[in-house]
């Protein structure tokens, strides 16, 4: 994936972490989500929720202090829906200059009305 700038980025703090010291992917799953949703505004600014997401795999630790990017791209964009793929990668906070890649994951989100029902998403 093109590395454009991340849309978002975060530095976790010792409350994120389990109890072998390295951060809860829960944490940064809540973060891929809020990235997500924020490249599928890019497409319209409407309500978007997450109807799926798919296989996600963390293939490095994150730790305390490192800077996390996510780095996102629409993939498709449907009648209601937008999928969206997001790319985390951690510089690490030791020093050492290194980049390393944490996980990727596909996100589906629908635009819903204020009936919470899918709604079209307007052709650009
Ligand atoms: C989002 C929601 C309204 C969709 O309801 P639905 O009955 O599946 O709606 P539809 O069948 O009309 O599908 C709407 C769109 O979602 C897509 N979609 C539905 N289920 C999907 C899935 N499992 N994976 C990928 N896309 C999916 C459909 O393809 C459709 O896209 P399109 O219009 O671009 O073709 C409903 O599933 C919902 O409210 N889910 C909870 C969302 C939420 O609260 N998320 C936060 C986490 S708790």
């Amino acid at each position: 994936m093109k590395q454009n700038e991340p849309v978002l980025r975060s530095m976790p703090m010792p409350k994120d972490t389990n109890r072998f010291g390295t951060v809860f992917g829960g944490v940064i799953l809540s973060q891929i989500d809020i990235a997500g949703a924020l490249e599928a505004r890019k497409t319209a600014v409407l309500n978007f929720v997450t109807v799926a997401m798919d296989k996600v795999v963390f293939t490095n630790p994150v730790y305390v202090g490192d800077v996390v990017s996510f780095y996102t791209k629409t993939i498709s964009i449907g009648d209601t829906s937008v999928k969206v793929k997001v790319e985390v990668k951690a510089d690490r906070y030791d020093g050492s200059g290194k980049n390393i890649p944490v996980t990727k994951a596909e996100i589906t989100y629908v635009a819903l009305d204020d009936n919470k029902q899918p709604v079209s998403i307007p052709k650009k």
